[in-house]
């Protein structure tokens, strides 16, 4: 079974924004703990993926949902507008946790509505980037039983 781990907007600038809400580490820093726990956890694929752009993720839950692939997604503020990207994991029947790395319920109060939530396998708030390989091995978890 293949993974596939996917990030929105912004999450490419991860070390330098924010680092009091988001830490110091980068994206390639989550990747390189993601991809080592996705070998240990038995995963066929994987792939580490980040966009800036909504269509583009909504493409990338199709694939998904086509290749019968598990989804980490940090959709980041797209998590609270996108309407697409509920209807696309609704309709792809892709398998997504949602992740996010602060805790968006202790934040401002417009990060504490999901669209995501409703259509997540699960949902994993802040843990800081610990929680992608919480979801991995959950996800890791399901494919075995
Ligand atoms: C985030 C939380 C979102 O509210 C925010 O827009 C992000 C990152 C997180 O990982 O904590 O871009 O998804």
């Amino acid at each position: 079974r293949d993974l596939l781990v996917l990030n929105g907007p912004n999450l490419n600038l991860l070390g330098t924004r924010e680092p009091a809400v988001y830490g110091a580490g980068t994206l390639a820093d989550v990747e390189a703990a993601c991809r080592a726990r996705a070998e240990a956890a038995g995963f066929d694929g994987f792939e580490f993926r980040q966009t800036n752009h909504e269509g583009v993720l909504v493409d990338w839950i199709h694939e998904a949902g086509r290749r019968g692939a598990g989804v980490v997604l940090n959709a980041g503020a797209y998590t609270h507008t996108s309407v697409a990207l509920h209807d696309a994991i609704k309709g792809s029947g892709a398998r997504v946790i949602e992740v996010h790395i602060s805790n968006v319920h202790a934040r401002e109060s417009f990060r504490h509505h999901s669209f995501i939530s409703p259509v997540a396998a699960g949902v994993i708030v802040g843990l800081g980037p610990l929680g992608y390989l919480l979801a991995i091995d959950a996800l890791a978890e399901e494919a075995k039983r």
